[in-house]
């Protein structure tokens, strides 16, 4: 083979270094790779040879040299070339409308006021200073006007531009924005470090600061940072007329930005975002502490300036901290309708992210004393979204005279003798006549499968506690006479309950009516195969266990538990008192599955998706006559991951399913 000439090698480097720079770039910053792992490791490998036989022809800003600098002592103090400040918070609506009306008066002009809402990211604020496109350094934010030096760390970061994209790069350009580990990447994390026995990180954001703050740069490298820009500090060759413009100049230029940055026109429409993104954020795979307003305008800016260097232009709208610290006054037990003991907190009541806290979710006896935790300790309870409150650990030492928790030996209800299964976690009553499982039972029935209107749970637990209904077919039997003995039963409001009750008879589907049953393992998925499948309850509990495994999805466990379940005399009684009370005991319409483009496919959903609920999904593919289950097998025609999926990703990958992304199903639903 003839030697390459010096001028060969270099248009080579050129085009592989330019081909990484591509790949890094879509894949790390725009989140939409164009080519496999395996595509990109080859040509990395490639550009990485070349360079090792020519060292006279690396530069600094080949893709090779984001790792393996020499570990450093001790990072240099370096001044911000404008400093960095920090923002004033509000809390609510009414102090943020008074900021928009100071902001107006200051500017005492007609002209309109545009705000930038953008997530505040909580990571840690970094200054990348560019000149003549090229990073030269990269510094923490320190006390805002001298920071660190942590450019060799910030380099090993792929969303972190070496060199910004375009023409006519400015002669000096500093980049803000925040680094942070994304809490997919922090959860794995800490189950490596878990594992190796050393000590977690406590949450994300310190993750992220320990990370970057690496001697070694090789170990800042292993660790999964990104970065978000928001904005510049000093530039020279950048004109531009608006924080909007800005972003849309860094994105252009290869910043990575961040994709819910929005432009409104009203405060009021502000306002309306940061209530919705406090309940949002739970969707985002990074956290973030409230939503950044800005005023758009530069010149608008430049006219309200700062005070003490927080700028008036801006506010960060901080939601109620989601953590709090309170007293385990007792651990009570709850029996569920399968004869589960579930422990839950008692709290002496607190605020916690403005809303009233006075109970929390405990697992089992393992989970307490795993947290360890006692009734009498002073604990940190924790909000997270929807979500039930949980407890997140001790808030201090135990309290003095406190003891390890213990699951009860005796059934609190029945009495029974509490058995723990080899194998499971959760203790259990076994008295399948214990009377917790039938109050949950219905609990459950009136919430979720009968989904009866104006009849919840306070109403269920007093017509249980006064006798009136003690079953489902109880429920059925319930006549307005009875309800007008309840305190605060009028004639209307008891014949609108009764007209609920009997309407739920009549409408709530098959497959409802067997979700409602309470038959071992038989979730939403499974109920409706079974309605399916057997049409009806008949030929359902004349099934055998065999019969019953050819329900896809069902091996041949559960289906033993089913056919058992319907072989038992007091099952067949509710079965039949019900079936007489007008309950649907066949499959109608709505359970047949629809014919349509994607009839005899099968699909999986995992993590969050952006733009519909699981459910909506769900329907949407089921309404082009597609099947949904909840696990992935070899016959799953695809899994459709959204943000943080979990283990059905993985065994996805493992089975060679086909994962679909939103975009993919968005399409698929098109056709
Ligand atoms: S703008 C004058 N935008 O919040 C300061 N900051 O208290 C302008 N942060 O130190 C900052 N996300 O670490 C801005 N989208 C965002 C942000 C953001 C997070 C952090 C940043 C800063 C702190 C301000």
């Amino acid at each position: 083979m003839a030697t390459r000439t010096q001028k060969d090698v270099r248009q080579r480097l050129d085009e592989l270094r330019e081909q990484v720079d591509h790949h890094l770039y879509r894949y790390h910053v725009l989140d939409d790779p164009e080519i496999s792992d395996a595509a990109y490791d080859r040509l990395f490998d490639e550009l990485k040879a070349v360079e090792e036989e020519h060292p006279e022809l690396v530069t600094a800003e080949s893709p090779t040299q984001r790792v393996g600098a020499p570990p450093s002592d001790r990072f240099q103090k370096v001044q911000h070339l404008t400093p960095m400040g920090s923002l004033e918070k509000v809390t609510d609506d009414e102090s943020l409308f008074k900021w928009a009306e100071d902001v107006r008066k200051r500017l005492d002009s007609d002209e309109p006021v545009a705000y930038v809402i953008e997530p505040k990211i909580d990571g840690l604020a970094i200054n990348l200073t560019y000149e003549g496109g090229r990073l030269t350094r990269g510094a923490t934010r320190g006390d805002g006007v001298q920071g660190e030096d942590v450019t060799v760390n910030l380099r090993t970061i792929p969303s972190v531009p070496l060199k910004m994209r375009g023409d006519g790069l400015p002669a000096l350009a500093e980049v803000r924005g925040e680094v942070y580990m994304p809490l997919s990447g922090f959860r794995e994390l800490n189950a490596r470090v878990a594992e190796l026995g050393q000590k977690l990180a406590p949450n994300p954001r310190n993750a992220a600061a320990g990370s970057l703050r690496q001697k070694d740069s090789s170990i800042t490298a292993s660790r999964p940072l990104a970065v978000w820009v928001y904005g510049m500090g000093a530039r020279d060759g950048v004109q531009l007329a608006s924080h909007w413009e800005e972003l849309e100049w860094l994105r252009e230029h290869g910043f990575r930005t961040n994709p819910f940055v929005e432009r409104l026109d009203s405060i009021e429409e502000v306002a309306q975002r940061c209530t919705q993104w406090e309940r949002r954020r739970a969707e985002l795979d990074y956290e973030i502490d409230g939503i950044v307003i800005k005023v758009d305008s530069l010149e608008q800016q430049a006219i309200l300036g700062a005070l003490h260097s927080r700028p008036r232009w801006a506010r960060a709208f901080k939601w109620a901290p989601m953590t709090a610290e309170t007293t385990l006054n007792k651990i009570a037990i709850r029996v569920g309708r399968t004869g589960a003991l579930n422990p839950w907190a008692m709290l002496e009541p607190v605020q916690v992210g403005g809303v009233t806290v006075s109970r929390a979710t405990l697992h089992n006896e393992e989970d307490i004393n795993r947290k360890d935790i006692r009734e009498g300790d002073r604990v940190i309870v924790q909000r997270a979204g929807d979500v039930i409150p949980q407890i997140v650990g001790p808030a201090g030492p135990h309290v003095k005279g406190t003891r390890p928790f213990r699951m009860p030996k005796k059934c609190p209800l029945c009495g029974a003798n509490v058995v723990k299964p080899e194998g499971e976690a959760m203790h259990r009553c076994p008295n399948r006549a214990c009377p917790s499982r039938g109050l949950e039972t219905l609990i459950n029935w009136v919430q979720g499968p009968a989904d009866i209107d104006g009849v919840g749970e306070q109403l269920m637990r007093r017509l249980w506690h006064l006798g009136l209904v003690r079953s489902l077919p109880d429920l059925y039997r319930l006549t307005k006479e009875h309800l007008l003995e309840l305190d605060g039963f009028a004639e209307k409001s008891a014949s609108n309950a009764i007209e609920a009750i009997e309407h739920s008879a009549k409408r709530t589907p098959f497959s409802r009516v067997l979700l409602g049953l309470n038959i071992p393992d038989v979730g939403w998925v499974t109920a409706q195969s079974l309605a399916r499948h057997f049409g009806d309850v008949d030929r359902l509990a004349g099934a055998t266990q065999e019969e019953i495994v050819e329900v896809e999805g069902i091996g041949p466990e559960r289906a033993e538990a089913i056919a058992e379940w319907f072989s038992d005399a007091e099952n067949q009684k509710l079965v039949d008192e019900l079936r007489e009370l007008g309950l649907r005991f066949e499959a109608g319409p709505e359970e047949r599955p629809v014919e349509g483009p994607l009839t005899g496919s099968t699909y999986v959903i995992t993590g969050t998706l952006e733009g519909f609920s699981r459910d909506e999904a769900r329907k949407a593919l089921e309404a082009k006559g597609a099947k949904v289950g909840d696990s992935v097998s070899k016959k799953t025609t695809g899994v459709v991951a959204g943000e943080s999926p979990g283990s059905k990703l993985a065994k996805a990958e493992q089975l060679g399913v086909p994962v679909l992304d939103e975009a993919a199903l968005k399409k698929l639903l098109r056709g």
